[in-house]
């Protein structure tokens, strides 16, 4: 499928290639302690991960994070039809972090669910303390809808999970913020 550019990155499909990035990436506590990956992140995980990954199909959407003008993987993001509606998530290797691509990531991610799959409102979540997931998603327009309980390998135990919910309209919303407009519009889905 086509590849999504925004100013700094290219969201594509994976390959067994990127397995070195992607073990990197997850492999750091401090990343995987506000996903559901499996920890310690390994070799073995990324190419179950990969292979069943390599293609995108309605059903699924990952993308590997690339930067602009390298072949380095600095992260990952996904869309996946769950009970009807898009789920998902996003991850970047921590030496990556603060930098604002996951700001890009997520704003191009929704803009490719809301203009090239039509949808009118997709699904997510974060950790109770994963304030920095919080921010970025309420910046692009989710809105908090409950909260459920979830296990997260890293930290081998059950935690609080925030459920939110990005209405397109609400995106659209967000975007006309002087500082996320630029972004929003050099992104081509
Ligand atoms: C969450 C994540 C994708 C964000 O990506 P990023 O590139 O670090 O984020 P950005 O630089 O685009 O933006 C971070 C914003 O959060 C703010 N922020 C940083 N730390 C924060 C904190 N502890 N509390 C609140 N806001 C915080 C920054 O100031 C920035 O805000 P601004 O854009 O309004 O200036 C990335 O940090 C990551 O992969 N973390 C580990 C995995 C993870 O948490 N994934 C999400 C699971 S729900």
């Amino acid at each position: 499928m086509k590849n999504i550019e925004t100013e700094r990155l290219i969201l594509r499909e994976w390959t067994l290639k990127d397995v070195p990035d992607q073990v990197e990436g997850l492999g750091n506590f401090e990343t995987a302690k506000n996903l559901t990956v499996p920890f310690p992140y390994t070799e073995e995980n990324s190419v179950a991960y990969i292979t069943k990954h390599l293609k995108n199909t309605p059903a699924s959407y990952a993308f590997a994070v690339q930067l602009k003008g390298t072949n380095k993987v600095i992260g990952g993001t996904s869309l996946d039809f769950r009970d009807g509606q898009y789920n998902g998530g996003i991850w970047l290797n921590e030496a990556y972090t603060g930098k604002g691509y996951g700001t890009e990531v997520w704003i191009a991610r929704a803009k490719f669910a809301f203009e090239v799959l039509k949808e009118k409102e997709i699904v997510c979540g974060y950790f109770e303390f994963n304030n920095r997931s919080k921010h970025m998603q309420e910046k692009i327009g989710h809105k908090t809808v409950g909260k459920q309980t979830n296990f997260c390998p890293a930290l081998n135990k059950e935690v609080a999970e925030v459920l939110t919910t990005l209405k397109k309209e609400d995106f659209y919303a967000a975007m006309q913020s002087p500082k996320l407009k630029p972004v929003y519009d050099k992104i081509k889905v």
